[in-house]
């Protein structure tokens, strides 16, 4: 199974850049920027990434942003991360950054996104990608609004808006505004929704953010109409399993409710989120869940399709996809 996981065609749709900081690289461009960390070696930065919720991870993440500084480094990052996706089978990626996590220690967001663009361009075409800008959500709704303006000489390099960061108390229907202005320029929206918080903040990213895909989600489940409607509109879901299990939302993976969403005819995929923090890439996310739920070959290929028709690519380099995987499978005969 490992080997056939491994080398499946797919997509990643729920990855945040800054999620894919290791510890080595961490420690490295602390060095180069001549920033202070509170570790003193990796051994004691694994020891932190025991997360009892969302909350205490993010305090964590936001921190460790600060030794990203120069366009270099978030072109470092961006390439780290792309050639680990490309290990996974991954053929395409959208890519979560949280501009507000820079722009706040005083970097420059076209240093950022410059970073980012040169290093996805080197990647290509082995692996394509865009850029998902997200909006933090324990930030005030203006902040989002001048957010999306000082990215607005860069947009051409940018494909969707999400929302991201604490998400209980921080309901979507606060930043409609900046949703509708990001719109209104072009980017498609997305938004993280129902990872701690309830079903009815997934219901109010759909209707008041116009979300076309669903991060987590994973609290529809509360709502049986809602999971009826999610799989009725064809509204993907982006599941984070490993995320899920280390940030306490399923502590037991064997109690995620993946399979009955995939039973209920919703459109789920597997994603890693932050892969630096939570033990594990896109394969170990999809191999982990595997084990879980008792999963089949015929679920890892159903769940790879999924991740192509859920992803904003042109209508023909889907079909292109679709067929790599057909190749794969054909290829790959299972054995008895
Ligand atoms: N930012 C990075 N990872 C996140 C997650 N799992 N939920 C919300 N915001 C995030
Ligand atoms: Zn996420």
């Amino acid at each position: 199974m490992e080997r056939f996981v491994r080398g499946l065609p797919k997509t990643e749709l729920h990855i945040h850049i800054e999620g894919t900081l290791e510890a080595r690289m961490m420690f490295d461009l602390a060095r180069r920027n001549g920033v202070a960390l509170p570790y003193g070696s990796v051994e004691e930065v694994e020891a932190a990434y025991a997360f009892a919720d969302l909350q205490s991870f993010l305090d964590i993440y936001y921190q460790s942003a600060a030794v990203l500084r120069t366009e270099e480094d978030f072109a470092d990052l961006m390439s780290a991360y792309l050639a680990r996706a490309v290990d996974d089978g991954v053929r395409h990626a959208e890519v979560f950054f949280d501009p507000q996590t820079h722009t706040e220690r005083g970097v420059d967001i076209g240093t950022v996104i410059r970073g980012f663009v040169s290093a996805q361009d080197d990647a290509a075409p082995d692996i394509t990608s865009t850029l998902i800008l997200c909006f933090l959500r324990h930030l005030p709704a203006e902040a989002a609004v001048d957010t999306l303006e000082a990215a607005r000489p860069h947009l051409r390099h940018i494909q969707g808006v999400g929302l991201d960061s604490g998400e209980k108390g921080n309901p979507p229907e606060l930043f409609a505004e900046p949703y509708r202005l990001a719109v209104e320029a072009g980017l498609i929206p997305v938004a993280h929704a129902g990872e701690e918080g309830p079903a009815g903040y997934i219901r109010s990213a759909l209707d008041v953010l116009g979300a076309r895909r669903v991060d987590h989600g994973v609290r529809a489940w509360d709502d049986p109409e809602l999971v009826e409607r999610l799989a009725r509109e064809r509204v993907p879901l982006t599941m984070c399993p490993l995320s899920n299990q280390r940030l306490q939302v399923f502590p037991d993976l064997g109690l995620h409710p993946l399979k009955r969403f995939m039973d209920a005819g919703v459109l789920v995929t597997v994603n890693s989120d932050d892969p630096a923090y939570f033990g594990g890439y896109v394969g170990d996310n999809y191999l982990a869940i595997a084990e879980a739920l008792e999963l089949t070959r015929a679920d890892m290929v159903r769940l790879a399709r999924n991740s192509v028709e859920a992803s904003f690519l042109p209508e023909d380099r889907k079909a292109t996809l679709q067929d790599e995987i057909s190749a794969y499978v054909r290829s790959h005969p299972a054995s008895l």
